[in-house]
Order: structure tokens, then C-alpha cells, then sequence
């Protein structure tokens, strides 16, 4: 794992935002479910780019071209993004999606792995906005020992390497810690973009 505290400044932070303001009014947040189960996440999600993941209850966890919901192609990856890939993801193809989590003060996201993607090559980018949240990681296995630490707006994480397929999960959002612009983004605390390449390169 690398782990870049406050990589971005505050007028990237806001640039940043920006494109995620645009990119919701494309691509409205929906409400991804558990498969089988159908339970609701308290983490709302949209995504970016030539691939997306959703999750429901028939069709499970995967990869598609478009939102669930309004049934169109998502947004492309800002340039901004694409760049901070090129600049920390030593991996020579680009990324195919970004998923955009949003989380409200409540939301958290269970232990898990990133592992619907063919290519475990490439690392896994993300990038943090806003509220502070607990983010934990562990090993490979469930059981494996964790540790955690409190991720901020501006933090970029890589997963790489041995931890590509490392769980990790955020435990809880610190109410009263979120610095997104007032109105902005209505009932979120943080959001957090991760970049994944997905198909294997020919
Ligand atoms: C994720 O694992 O998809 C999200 C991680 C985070 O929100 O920091
Ligand atoms: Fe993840």
C-alpha cells in the first residue's frame, strides 16, 4: 500500500469537486443493493468512465457500460484524475472506471476486497473529499489481522502490489469534519473516487 497524505491541495480539492458536481448531474447517485440479500448500501455510488460497477440483487457485483438507473453511458474520467493515475499508478494502461462513493455522516462500507476486476496487475487509485473517515485493511484473507487510520480530504491511496487484494473497508465518517462546499452536495459528508483498471489489456 502507498499512501500520499494531503497529495492534493486545496484548489485541487476544489477542481475536483467541480468535476464530481458536474458529473452527478449526468450521473445521479443511485443506491447499489446486496446480491442475493437485496439489502440496501448506506454508501450511495455512481460512476465515471467506459466501465461502471453496480451491484443488485438478480445480477450481483460486476461491471457495466451504463448507470442502472437512466440507462446511459457514464461520464468520462476527468483529466485531472487520468493524470494523478499517470502520475502514482507505475502501470502503463489507462483506467477504465471510476466509482464515486458518496457517503452521508452514517454510511460506512464493510470489509472487502476489490476483486471483480480481470486485471490485478494495476493498483487500485483512490482519492478522498471531505469528511474524515476510519479506513481499515487487513491481508488477503478475512480473518487476516487489520490496522486503521483516519483517511482525509486530499488523501491518495494506492492498493498495489501484495495489497491489490487486501480487504479494507471504512468503519465510520467523523461527523462535523466534512469540508465540502455548503449546498454542494446535499446529505454527503465524503466522497471518495477510486480508480480501477478492469479488462485485461490486449
Ligand atoms: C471502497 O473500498 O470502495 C471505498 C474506500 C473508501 O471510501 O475510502
Ligand atoms: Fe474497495
Amino acid at each position: 500500500m502507498r499512501y500520499f497524505p494531503g497529495f492534493l491541495d486545496a484548489g485541487d480539492r476544489l477542481q475536483l469537486l467541480g468535476e464530481v458536481r458536474s458529473a452527478l448531474e449526468a450521473a445521479p447517485p443511485f443506491t447499489p443493493t446486496m446480491p442475493r440479500t437485496g439489502k440496501p448500501f448506506s454508501v450511495r455510488m455512481t460512476n465515471l468512465g467506459t466501465l461502471g460497477w453496480v451491484s443488485d440483487r438478480s445480477g450481483g457485483y460486476r461491471y457495466q457500460t451504463t448507470h442502472p438507473v437512466t440507462g446511459q453511458a457514464w461520464p468520462p474520467i476527468p483529466d485531472f484524475l487520468t493524470a494523478i493515475w499517470r502520475k502514482l499508478a507505475d502501470y502503463p494502461h489507462l483506467p477504465e472506471a471510476c466509482l464515486i462513493n458518496l457517503y452521508s455522516e452514517k454510511a460506512r462500507m464493510g470489509l472487502h476486497r476489490d476483486a471483480d476486476e480481470d486485471d490485478f496487475a494495476a493498483p487500485v487509485l483512490s482519492v478522498s473529499l471531505g469528511a474524515e473517515a476510519l479506513f481499515r485493511i487487513g491481508g488477503r484473507e478475512r480473518g487476516d489481522p487489520t490496522r486503521s487510520f483516519r483517511l482525509k480530504s486530499g488523501d491518495v491511496l494506492l492498493l498495489a502490489g501484495e495489497t491489490r487484494l487486501a480487504y479494507h473497508g471504512v468503519d465510520r465518517i467523523y461527523p462535523g469534519t466534512s469540508s465540502l462546499p455548503d449546498g454542494a452536495f446535499p446529505g454527503i459528508a465524503r466522497v471518495n473516487l477510486t480508480l480501477r483498471r478492469v479488462r485485461r489489456p490486449s
